[in-house]
């Protein structure tokens, strides 16, 4: 018996992961850009041989059906596994689209992983947690990271990929939380969704590799006004193939385009602020950590709370 406990931070999407080639595998129909933040964290601890197979999460057994995804994921390293016992909390709210997931798994990958006694190079665990949440491989790193599409039909070259640590670039990421209730369509089926029934789907794989590669030598050049521009366009056409689906898959609430247009406004008077959402009525502004408190105020009248998150490290063992 091994416990062994591992942290990992979410990570917010740049240019945006949204359809999926192959369905079990979360191999991606298009790359993606993520900066891993600071100040959110999931915390796992995993038992490698316990009584029977447990699953905690923030304190209280989990439901059935995130249990079973959680199993299924251990079963992957190893079909031949003990009972095991995985605690997990994260400090931050859980599947409200401030990808819990992506922390969550990348998390478990190193943990289980760790407890086993397996290797535990990155590359290998972002293979690894990208079949427990696709986003998740790009959680094992820190800072900017990239996650190509990949080509090879089991996936072993679709993992994230480490562009620069989050030293690089003194930016921020503000967080709008304007509800944390559970989101009442997940990624995985909302995507699907959207590949299925939405017109634009197609239009929004085909313009993917391009956003990249401008997102890409934006992150190198810390330009921010050309990373925010893509991170914007990216963000929108992903949301209308969203709000073109059937039926549609609306995840904006009020107050999430109050905190749009208050972002824009401030951009209209001279700030550079970049906005972005996800799977969930959160809005997030890409912005120099200088300006992230100006950006803070304009939000706080329209936000339950408001987060200034700096680029985070990486995926780590804590005991
Ligand atoms: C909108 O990684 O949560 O946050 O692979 O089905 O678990 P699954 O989906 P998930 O999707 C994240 C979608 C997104 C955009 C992004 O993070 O790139």
């Amino acid at each position: 018996m091994t416990t062994v406990t591992a942290t990992a931070h979410p990570n917010i999407a740049l240019v945006k992961y949204w359809g999926k080639r192959d369905l079990p595998l979360n191999l991606p129909a298009v790359p993606s850009l993520s900066l891993t933040l600071d100040g959110f964290e999931t915390r796992t601890t995993v038992t490698w041989g316990a009584d029977h197979d447990v699953f905690e999460l923030d304190g209280v057994p989990a439901d059935a059906k995130a249990a079973a995804k959680v199993f299924a994921f251990l079963d992957l390293i190893d079909p031949k596994r003990p009972p095991c016992k995985v605690v997990s909390a994260n400090d931050f709210p859980t599947g409200a689209g401030l990808a819990s997931s992506a922390s969550a798994f990348a998390a478990l990958a190193l943990a289980a992983s760790t407890a086993r006694g397996d290797d535990v190079d990155p590359t290998r665990l972002s293979v690894l947690a990208r079949q427990g949440s696709g986003s998740a491989c790009r959680s094992l790193w820190g800072g900017f990271v990239e996650w190509r599409a990949g080509e090879h039909p089991d996936g072993v070259d679709s993992h994230g990929l480490p562009l620069a640590g989050p030293d690089h670039w003194d930016v921020s990421m503000v967080v709008a939380v304007v509800s944390t209730a559970h989101k009442p369509v997940g990624s995985t089926d909302g995507m699907e969704r959207a590949r299925l029934t939405s017109p634009l789907y197609d239009t929004w794989v085909a313009q993917a590799q391009g956003d990249v590669d401008v997102g890409r030598d934006a992150i190198f050049a810390r330009d921010l006004d050309g990373l925010g521009r893509v991170m914007e366009a990216s963000t929108y056409k992903m949301h209308a193939t969203m709000h073109t689906s059937a039926p549609p898959l609306m995840y904006w609430q009020p107050a999430s385009l109050a905190c749009l247009h208050t972002v824009w406004a401030l951009r209209a008077g001279g700030l550079s602020a970049w906005t972005t959402m996800d799977a969930g009525p959160q809005v997030k502004v890409l912005c120099r950590s200088a300006d992230a408190a100006t950006v803070a105020d304009a939000l706080r009248p329209h936000a339950m709370a408001v987060h200034m998150l700096r680029p985070g490290g990486p995926a780590r063992i804590v005991s």
